[in-house]
């Protein structure tokens, strides 16, 4: 695998996002792990992807199922050892997988050696100025230092207390208070990161997945919002803490240090912006490789709005010379087949309209359609575990079990992720659907997050041979991708369509239309069809059906 075809790899790679405390639990304890993940390798090469993100699997507290990082050269004991990880990189490698680790620049958690530095060596210590610890502001110190506001809900600042309870000043937190911001103004955080980088990069981590990637450098002045014009979802541009231009030149230093390598290693921003344009700069030549695309992952399931992020997706690409991405779920979101399900059918940050009607038989028809789209798009795919399954959002997950920061910092207004982030149905028909492994004289634990019954027919299993289910229409899609030389990284060309659909060629015979016209159609680009989400009626297209044509 490591050989020339190594080089920029990742400008068609199918990326599949493994979420380690869900994906499989090898030891029987209800959460996932490592030895789940090496279990199920095999699963994973014959699927058909070429590389798997791993969803940060770090020493943590979990206060953020662990994006709070207390140690990010060691593996959490509850997904293992650093040596399993390294083997399973061996393994993944030997079955022509790449690896990409996720790192969490923006903040550590609480629990970090230098935090807990931090707070006992107090007030003017080099080990604060790692941090943003600032003196509250009111007559005795009691108001927080600014206005802003954490991403999870309730104040951005939280108010450290001395050994004898005094209370002293106060830390930023742009995420949960057990996560406070790092002070990249501090040489110290920019060489530990570099170490960090080359610490996996050495293990043989093919990439970088860089969490909160726009996010990291702040205004040393944290002042207010500007009242005039107070940060809104559409506008984080104006948030003194987005997007700063002092922001790439971490980059550049860190493209160095990947492209340094024989065979280079990618760096993937997670880069939340609305601007088109600001999002492009992250992806300049000398700085990220590829960033998540979020505009294709808000949009709603209609032709125009597709059309218009597609082509604004490669308008600002192109300069750059970038690969774009194609993204449809992930652990932060709504599952996109229940996305698809509701009357509406788009997603933003502020918006995840949990609970809101949604017919499901509908939104599994538009996500079988949307996956054929977004792989015949070019550029490189993301599928988030448990899509290939045809996997919906779990609703309605008793508060008691719930994880995420987001619902208990909104008291439960804002009922946050767990709903993607149930644990994957491998067989059998009742929970845990062979997702844990029976640990010997044990009868196994729970899931950590319980599992509809109606996944029985939704396993691994269940699916793997039927012709109509969504795992066989994943293996069979990304087996043609990869046989296929028009597919991947390259141009598109827009073919004549009736309204409502899409039809797009790639290289001179292959063609995707997708009909999001509501009425059947007949296909407009002629030739034999060799995948179709759906079954041709008369052959005609149905509505919310896509196909892959031969022309
Ligand atoms: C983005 C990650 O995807 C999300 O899961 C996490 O909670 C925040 N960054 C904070 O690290």
């Amino acid at each position: 695998m490591r050989s020339h075809d190594s080089v920029g790899w990742w400008r068609s790679a199918v990326i599949y996002q493994i979420y380690p405390r869900s994906f499989a639990d090898g030891n029987g304890d209800g959460i996932g792990d490592l030895a789940g993940v090496r279990a199920r390798l095999k699963y994973l090469a014959e699927l058909g992807v070429d590389a798997l993100w791993f969803n940060p699997w770090y020493a943590s507290p979990q206060a953020d199922a662990g994006y709070d990082v207390a140690d990010y050269r060691a593996i959490d004991p509850v997904f293992g050892t650093l040596a399993e990880a390294e083997e399973l990189i061996v393994e993944a490698h030997a079955l022509g997988l790449r690896i990409i680790v996720d790192v969490v620049p923006n903040h550590s958690s609480d629990q970090h050696v230098w935090f807990r530095q931090a707070l006992a060596q107090g007030p003017g210590s080099a080990a604060r100025d790692l941090f943003w610890f600032r003196p509250g502001r009111g007559a005795h110190g009691e108001l927080p230092p600014n206005d802003w506001q954490s991403i999870f809900g309730g104040p951005a600042w939280t108010r450290t207390a001395g050994p004898d309870g005094t209370p002293g000043e106060w830390y930023l937190h742009l995420f949960a208070a057990e996560q406070p911001d790092l002070n990249w103004e501090n040489p110290r955080v920019r060489a530990e990161f570099e170490d960090v980088l080359r610490f996996w990069f050495d293990r043989g981590a093919d990439g970088v997945r860089i969490d909160s990637a726009a996010l990291l450098t702040k205004d040393r002045a944290l002042a207010d919002f500007d009242p005039a014009d107070p940060p809104t979802a559409d506008s984080p541009g104006q948030h003194p803490y987005s997007d700063r231009d002092d922001v790439h030149e971490i980059y550049r230093t860190w493209r160095a240090i990947a492209d340094s390598y024989p065979d280079p290693r990618a760096l993937i921003g997670e880069v939340w912006l609305p601007d088109a344009q600001r999002f492009a700069n992250y992806l300049r030549p000398d700085e990220l490789h590829t960033a998540f695309n979020f505009a294709f992952l808000g949009c709603a399931w209609q032709a125009g709005a597709l059309r218009a992020v597609i082509d604004e997706t490669l308008a600002v690409h192109a300069p750059v010379g970038a690969p774009a991405t194609w993204v449809l779920s992930n652990h932060d979101v709504p599952r996109h087949v229940t996305r698809y399900g509701r009357a509406d059918t788009s997603f933003n940050l502020e918006y995840r309209q949990l609970g809101a009607p949604t017919d499901l038989a509908l939104g599994t028809r538009r996500a079988r359609a949307a996956i054929l789209l977004a792989l015949a798009l070019p550029g490189s795919a993301y599928v988030y575990q448990g899509e290939e399954l045809g996997l919906e959002e779990v609703e309605d997950l008793p508060d008691a079990v719930r994880q995420d920061p987001m619902f208990f910092r909104t008291a439960g207004a804002n009922l946050g992720r767990d709903g993607c982030r149930v644990p994957i149905p491998w067989s059998g028909r009742t929970q845990p659907f062979g997702f844990s492994a029976e640990a010997a004289g044990d009868s196994g634990a729970e899931p950590w997050l319980p599992q509809p019954e109606a996944w029985k027919t939704l396993t691994v299993e269940t699916q793997t041979g039927d012709p109509g289910s969504m795992l066989e229409l994943y293996r069979a899609a990304l087996a043609f991708r990869r046989a296929s030389s028009a597919l991947g990284d390259g141009g598109i060309e827009w073919l004549p369509a009736p309204d409502g659909v899409l039809a797009l060629g790639r290289g001179s015979s292959f063609a995707c239309v997708v009909n999001v016209s509501g009425e059947p159609v007949a296909l407009p680009a002629e030739g034999t069809v060799v995948l179709c989400s759906g079954e041709l009626e008369s052959g005609l297209l149905p509505a919310d059906t896509a196909a892959w044509v031969l022309r």
